[in-house]
């Protein structure tokens, strides 16, 4: 089929390189030129594994362009909206882009098109938006993708969501993902995600077909109760810390329930990211516009938003931080990606610092990112072992695997004090505590 996809981002660039890797003539659209730029010469325009194999297989094969004009969705069949929502100061998601994307589907796409929204936009968009683009059929197909893994998961999905108020239309979308699943061998090759083929073989699971407003739903709230369960956990930390539980067989064992399932159940500082803090602030916002007291996620965020300041305090409680000189490792939101988008382990070096500590911090791919975020005293340094050295204390503050590789008698020579502060709860305690250091967890 004739695809274009608006908008270059980690949803936009990764649909446009499945579905040119799928056999499909792909134009990805983005005002950003040095993202096109980036996409023509065979390369993603950020850092994802297998991307950039993937779009230069594109590149070869010719079925993916990248362009910053939108002459090419005169001839497309379908076009997919993965422009940002960035979100209002005041939590709401701001909508500019989606609303002018659909204006230049209206003026320039043909009758019958199928017009496709990947970004995650609140209750009722669609509803307006087919006001606009009143020749073309609407359709809402919320985005699951997690960063660092976003091939492997589009590959190896639990469901697909396609919200069409036209049959027809939704079954077109729905052969559209199953040719990427047939392509799913090709694409892990040259990716090199390195799926078995029985992973690639347990594909095209479960197709839910659901009105626009109920796919629109399903995207903000599934992200909203993955981010209720963090929370929850985070709270059952901090009564595991007072009353000396352990939360990870806690959370093992109330996991082990099928009912309740053990993934998202990790204790630590929290979330952050693109997605759960503006999903978690948009959904209590589209609740209030209908009336809708939505108290269950506002105490999910304040409760999330508590867990760096309460990892340092418990430090402070041990040894006070003024003039202590603290390692950071690890400033992204999560491993495997340079996204340090509302990190709770920048917060971590922002209020270390604030209480007067000399922070050195060091991440792996954030570095960059993260800089314009961290207090002006905060030194980048470009390896853990720098970071390391003659630190009083350290926050592993995410975990990358670097940092749960390290040996820990590597911290301990390298360091000249003696605490270990396991913020993502990863390292193994036992042995810190062997080596001689301080091992501070959440709720352990
Ligand atoms: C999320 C959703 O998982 C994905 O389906 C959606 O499309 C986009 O939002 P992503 O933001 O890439 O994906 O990250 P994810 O892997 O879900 O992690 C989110 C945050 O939660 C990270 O900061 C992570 O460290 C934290 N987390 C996750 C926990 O603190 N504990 C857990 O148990 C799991």
């Amino acid at each position: 089929m004739n695809i274009s996809v608006i908008g270059s981002g980690y949803v936009g660039t990764t649909t446009s390189a499945l579905l040119a890797a799928a056999g499909h003539s792909v134009t990805a659209i983005d005002i950003d030129e040095a993202k096109v730029e980036a996409i023509n010469s065979g390369k993603a325009p950020f850092y994802e594994t297998g991307l950039d194999l993937l779009i230069a297989y594109g590149r070869e094969s010719k079925n993916l362009t990248a362009s910053g004009d939108y002459d090419s969705l005169g001839a497309a069949d379908v076009i997919f909206s993965c422009v940002g929502t960035p979100d209002n100061p005041d939590g709401s998601p701001n909508l500019r882009f989606i609303n002018e994307v659909a204006k230049t589907v209206a003026s320039k796409a043909k009758a019958g098109a199928i017009f496709v929204q990947k970004s995650t936009v609140p209750v009722g968009t669609g509803e307006r938006l087919s006001l606009v683009t009143k020749d073309q059929i609407y359709a809402s197909n919320p985005e699951f993708l997690r960063e660092g893994t976003a091939i492997t998961d589009s590959l190896n999905y639990d469901r697909l969501i396609i919200g069409c108020n036209d049959q027809k239309t939704a079954q077109t979308i729905e052969r559209l993902f199953k040719s990427i699943n047939e392509a799913g061998k090709d694409i892990n090759r040259v990716a090199e995600i390195g799926l078995t083929n029985e992973q690639i073989k347990e594909n095209g699971h479960e197709t839910i077909f659901t009105s626009v407003k109920s796919a629109e739903l399903i995207k903000v709230t599934a992200n909203a109760f993955l981010a209720l369960k963090i929370s929850f956990a985070n709270s059952v930390a901090k009564l595991a810390d007072k009353s000396g539980a352990d939360i990870g067989e806690v959370m093992n064992g109330i996991g082990s329930d099928n009912r309740i399932g053990r993934s998202f159940l990790n204790a630590g500082r929290g979330y952050g990211g693109g997605c759960f803090p503006k999903d978690v602030s948009g959904l209590i916002s589209v609740a209030i516009d209908h009336g809708v007291d939505f108290g269950i996620m506002t105490a999910a965020t304040d409760l999330n938003e508590s867990m760096p300041g309460y990892i340092v305090n418990k430090v402070a409680e041990v040894v006070p931080l003024k003039n202590k000189s603290v390692a950071v490792l690890g400033l992204a939101f999560k491993a495997g990606t340079s996204d340090s988008r509302k990190s709770p382990s920048v917060d971590i070096a922002n209020i270390v610092s604030d209480m007067g500590a000399k922070v050195l911090a060091y991440d792996p791919q954030a570095n960059e990112e993260a800089a314009e975020d961290l207090n002006s005293d905060v030194t980048l340094l470009d390896s853990a072992a720098t970071a390391l050295k003659n630190a009083d204390v350290v926050f592993v503050a995410t975990d990358w695997p670097e940092f749960k590789d390290l040996p820990i008698e590597q911290y301990k020579s390298l360091m000249s004090g003696k605490i270990v502060v396991d913020c993502m709860n990863c390292l193994d305690k036992a042995e810190v505590e062997r080596c001689g250091l301080t091992y501070i967890g959440v709720g352990r």
